[in-house]
């Protein structure tokens, strides 16, 4: 992860400038930060980025850091130098074999001020530009370093900025006076639209008046430019965490989801339809949020009759066996590396690509035969929120085109039934924050969401929470139901489920129902109005959101940015 910004222009740039186009990219890491401009600044720090920084400048590199290699600490943040400090750089990815640069380097004397594998690379350019230039040593170090990497390099005294990338992203924006560069567009989309997408084992050589694209051998390449339109979120309105206004930003961004699918998006909608009636298996691959999203998928194929599976990106390597497959990879951000991974593993055998992200542009996107976009719109938050109901909605209006039974017309105004119930739900929370664990239980279609509420609950509000299907319970985890341990029972249509609760019930459990039955269950119950099974999913999904933010504010926690993740996670 980490995102990285940087620029070269014809004018004068004020560094707090360049740091407002980083903060753009926090999203991305956000526990350390720092900046290197070519008029002498060289300023990081622990924690969020901070604009107060005051230089001019015409070259800037930055980045916001998700540590990997070394911990949370000033010396550990971006930018690294070299010994003369001369050398310049930040980074993105990991360079896996950092230990044996960083000792051949060592043995020719150079000392290092950091435990990153990151500073091997400026220690390295300073070794390579004795001999030769700046662009041969890009080409040496394609050829040495393992790993992953996106890397901003400037040589003090130098008119150049470089650029190298291998599997995590980079793009260049084109402006009036000048260049940008980062990990993806939304750093300068407020400033242009005229991207260029640099690909795996290429550099570029930017000056003040244009840039070149070269390949690892140094072999120039032509590359047009695109022009992107991205809907930048830039502010809270009156929630008072961007988690909040994406929860409430759902049944919008279902309603934009179900019109574009009607028209703009319609073509590809019925391509990928017919991609998976074709296709000799159907694999989801996906993490986090997403995968729980695909989990529906292959459930409501199966409803349209169509077999598939879905496995999860970081194991897909070893359980997938993709040979004629449609490999359908679900990802918000578009950029998660262990989906990457699996779809360039994927690629190599005779698979199709088809994807569902949210972020336009992206490389998921990009490397797929066929996509569609969740229309979720810019999702700043860590944890996953209205991009997952997207997802859902996306995946039933395909079972839908498949023979799914499932009228969606009225989901906008389901999910807006759920805030009637927020101060219930607030009160519930304020019961709950000071538990240890809580367990949420569904069967079938809940089974799920029960793991993406558990996943929210850990993300947001740090409670151990396991979300299983609950004819699991009686296979091992009821030896951990004690009296008065908070059980959350996702009761829709299902028989069994019922059963399942009350032997969690007999044992002392604290039951509460999280049900759209008529009829009264249990003493603690939560009424959602979904008419379908489906809605069901995504309005008990949506109350699993709200209780883990108001759970995580009433014990005063970095909501938007929990501790130690990142929503864009481009590391293996
Ligand atoms: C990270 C985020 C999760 C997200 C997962 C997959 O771990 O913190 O919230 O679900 O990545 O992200 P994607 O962008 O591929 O959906």
């Amino acid at each position: 992860m980490c995102g990285i910004f940087g620029l070269i222009s014809q004018e004068l740039v004020s560094s707090s400038d360049v740091l407002k186009s980083l903060k753009h990219l926090e999203y991305r890491g956000y526990d350390s930060y720092g900046i290197a401009t070519d008029t002498g600044l060289f300023e990081k720090d622990v924690g969020e980025i901070k604009l107060t920084s005051s230089n001019n400048c015409n070259i800037a590199i930055s980045q916001t850091r998700w540590a990997t290699h070394g911990g949370v600490t000033k010396e550990n943040a971006h930018p690294h130098h070299d010994c003369t400090g001369n050398v310049l750089i930040v980074h993105n990815g990991i360079i896996e074999n950092y230990m044996e640069i960083k000792e051949n380097l060592q043995t020719l004397g150079h000392k290092f001020q950091s435990e990153t594998d990151s500073e091997v690379i400026a220690h390295y350019f300073e070794e390579g530009i004795k001999a030769q230039n700046v662009e041969e040593t890009i080409s040496d170090f394609f050829n040495e370093a393992k790993g992953t990497f996106s890397v901003l390099l400037f040589i003090k005294g130098s008119d150049r900025l470089y650029a190298f990338k291998r599997d995590s992203p980079l793009v260049i924006g084109i402006g009036n006076r000048g260049f940008f560069i980062a990990s993806d567009p939304y750093a300068f989309s407020q400033l242009t639209q005229d991207v260029v997408f640099l690909e795996d084992d290429e550099y570029a050589v930017l000056t003040k008046s244009r840039f070149s694209i070269f390949d690892k051998s140094g072999k120039e390449l032509s590359r047009g430019k695109n022009k992107i339109e991205l809907q930048k979120e830039e502010s809270r309105g009156k929630y008072e965490h961007f988690m909040l206004k994406e929860i409430h930003e759902q049944p919008e961004s279902a309603e934009k989801l179900l019109e574009s699918l009607e028209t703009r998006q319609k073509e590809n909608l019925l391509a990928i339809a017919d991609a998976i009636k074709n296709s000799q298996k159907a694999i989801f691959v996906a993490s986090g949020t997403s995968y729980y999203a695909s989990l529906l998928g292959v459930y409501f194929l199966k409803k349209a009759g169509i077999e598939s599976q879905a496995i999860i990106a970081s194991e897909f390597k070893d359980y997938a066996n993709c040979n004629e497959a449609l490999v359908i990879a679900l990802s918000q951000s578009g950029e998660t590396m262990d989906v990457i991974d699996a779809l360039k593993h994927a690629k190599q055998g005779s698979a199709r690509i088809a994807s569902f992200v949210n972020v336009p542009y992206s490389t998921i996107q990009r490397m797929s035969d066929l996509s569609l976009q969740t229309e979720a719109g810019q999702e700043i938050c860590v944890a996953s929120t209205k991009s997952f109901s997207n997802q859902i909605i996306l995946l039933l209006t395909i079972a839908k085109e498949l023979g799914y039974k499932i009228n969606l017309r009225k989901i906008a105004g389901e999910i807006k039934s759920v805030f009637a119930l927020e101060n219930g739900i607030r009160t519930l929370a304020h019961g709950l924050k000071d538990k240890h664990d809580i367990y949420i239980i569904g069967r079938g279609l809940s089974y799920p969401v029960s793991r993406e509420i558990a996943l929210k609950l850990k993300e947001i509000s740090y409670i151990h929470a396991e979300g299983m299907m609950g004819g699991e319970l009686k296979h091992g985890t009821l030896a951990l139901i004690e009296k008065d341990t908070p059980v959350i029972a996702l009761i829709d249509n299902n028989e069994s489920i019922v059963s399942n609760v009350r032997e969690a019930q007999a044992r002392g459990a604290r039951i509460i129902a999280l049900t759209n039955r008529k009829e009264k269950l249990f003493e603690e119950e939560i009424k959602i109005a979904a008419e379908s099974d489906a809605g069901f999913a995504i309005l008990a999904t949506i109350v699993g959101q709200l209780l883990a933010y108001y759970i995580a504010k009433e014990k005063g926690l970095p909501i938007d940015k929990p501790r130690n993740l990142s929503k864009s996670v481009t590391v293996l």
